[in-house]
């Protein structure tokens, strides 16, 4: 019959080479179980005499002890094991650079819009807008548009199918209407309405693409009507935004006589830099002129009492000239890779 210690050193190399706390539990039961080899010594202690069975009952014992040590020990060893696999799989790489977060900005657009608003603000103005889906009313016959007018084309004007009285707005221009309906709405009680003074930015639609047209641009359009607001009122704030939004005094600012439905007298307005690739080059930024008196009387207004001017400037072809871009296109391609530089 082997001894007490072969049994001990058997469990304890059993338990050491248990590859999983499976095979460790297994081996457990060779030894501790019901029908273990030490709990078979334990139960043939009856058979002894009191004093035999003290001291084999102790060395017993002892060996129980040991064993279970060796167990114990096993299984911590492979719980240890088991967590430093598990790190290992799951292991990160904590020096790899992170992916970082893409920072957002302002559309070279949307920032001279931005920028034209607060010049305007900074002199009392305030910001309007109106709907992009326009009546042919708003868009053409309020601003004195008659009905043969070019403008009014299909190859021009975008329309909605099956209407010819709905349209995608060719200018920001309808905008003047609803706002002097509006005030006339909210005003009309006083012996002297409050002054108009609002710039409107927004979306425009024409049928047209190349390098300097695009279906979709942007317009600015000006509004001031008052009791005697004259064509030297209109000189002074485009002259003073022009250089404002230049940042520059030897800007050199042209009112050129021109025609527009809505307008009597009309310009357009150019603009030449003293200075840099494009010196000395006249550019035409904006057309404008004093509101047409059936203008105002759509808007509800009285032309003997009132008079205003109004413009509308594109602010697109703005961002071109104040950054240097010449060709319109890559402001409305959507390419991150140009549009990040404005950021
Ligand atoms: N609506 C004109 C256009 O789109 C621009 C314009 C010219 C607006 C003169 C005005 C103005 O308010 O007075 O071509």
């Amino acid at each position: 019959m082997e001894t007490l210690d072969q049994i001990v050193a058997q469990a304890v190399s059993d338990f050491e080479q248990a590859p999983d706390s499976n095979a460790l539990e297994q081996a457990k039961a060779r030894y501790l179980g019901k029908a273990g080899q030490l709990t078979e010594r334990l139960k043939a202690l009856g058979k002894l005499e009191p004093d035999a069975r003290k001291s084999a009952g102790a060395a017993i014992n002892l060996a129980k002890a040991d064993i279970e040590g060796a167990l114990e020990a096993r299984r911590e060893a492979l719980k240890e094991a088991a967590l430093a696999a598990q790190l290992a799989a799951e292991a990160l790489d904590v020096t790899l650079p992170g992916r970082g977060m893409g920072r957002g900005g302002l559309h070279p657009v949307s920032r001279t819009i931005e920028r034209i608003e607060g010049l305007f603000r900074s002199i009392g103005f305030e910001v309007a807008d109106g709907p992009e889906i326009e009546t042919d009313f708003h868009n053409f016959t309020a601003l004195n548009t008659p009905e043969n007018h070019p403008a009014r084309s299909m190859h021009d004007t975008f329309y909605l199918e099956g209407s010819d009285a709905v349209l995608l707005r060719t200018h920001t221009s309808p905008v003047q209407i609803r706002t002097m309906q509006a005030h006339v709405a909210q005003f009309w009680h006083l012996s002297v309405m409050p002054e108009i003074r609002v710039v409107i930015p927004g979306r425009v639609y024409r049928v047209d693409s190349d390098a300097t047209h695009s279906p979709m641009f942007h317009q600015v359009e000006g509004l001031w009507v008052g009791q005697n607001v004259s064509f030297a009122d209109l000189k002074g704030v485009i002259i003073d935004f022009l250089r404002r939004f230049f940042e520059s005094d030897d800007l050199k600012v042209r009112f050129r006589p021109s025609f527009f439905p809505f307008t009597e007298p009309s310009a357009e307005i150019d603009v030449a830099f003293m200075h840099g690739e494009l010196e000395g080059r006249w550019l035409e930024i904006a057309g404008c002129g004093m509101v047409h008196p059936n203008v105002l009387r759509h808007g509800g207004i009285d032309p003997e009492r009132y008079t205003g001017f109004a413009f509308g400037m594109g602010p697109d072809r703005l961002t071109m000239l104040r950054y240097g871009v010449n060709d319109l296109r890559l402001f409305f391609e959507g390419d991150v890779r140009f549009l990040a530089q404005f950021r």
